[in-house]
């Protein structure tokens, strides 16, 4: 499966995902530079990526412990999710993303 990841500068890169991992692996893993401080314990929200309008159905809903991160986040839009607790599935496969502020700077 393949997830598209795009940085602040609008670059997308194309990663190899594994079913079954958080997204937020794949993309550290895919060598995006993706800060992820708390190691995908939902404890920052430095994993903070938008999911792509025609995306959001496939990645379901955020967690009530996401959602008390993700009102820590800047910039936060419709789409925001901390892509440590989205688990990769094959329905995600060609998933896009585009990294948040809190990922990166
Ligand atoms: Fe900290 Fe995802 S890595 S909430």
């Amino acid at each position: 499966m393949k997830v598209h990841v795009t940085d602040l500068e609008g670059n997308t890169k194309e990663i190899e995902g594994t079913i079954g991992w958080t997204l937020m692996e794949v993309i550290r893993d895919g060598g995006v530079s993706i800060k992820a401080e708390c190691g995908g314990a939902c404890a920052c929200a430095t994993c903070h990526v938008y999911v792509a309008d025609d995306w959001m159905d496939q990645t379901g809903e955020r967690t009530e412990e996401e959602e008390d991160m993700i009102d820590l986040a800047l910039d936060v839009q419709d789409g925001s999710r901390l892509a440590c607790q989205i688990e990769l599935t094959e329905a995600l496969d060609g998933l896009k993303v585009t990294l948040a502020r809190d990922a990166v700077l």
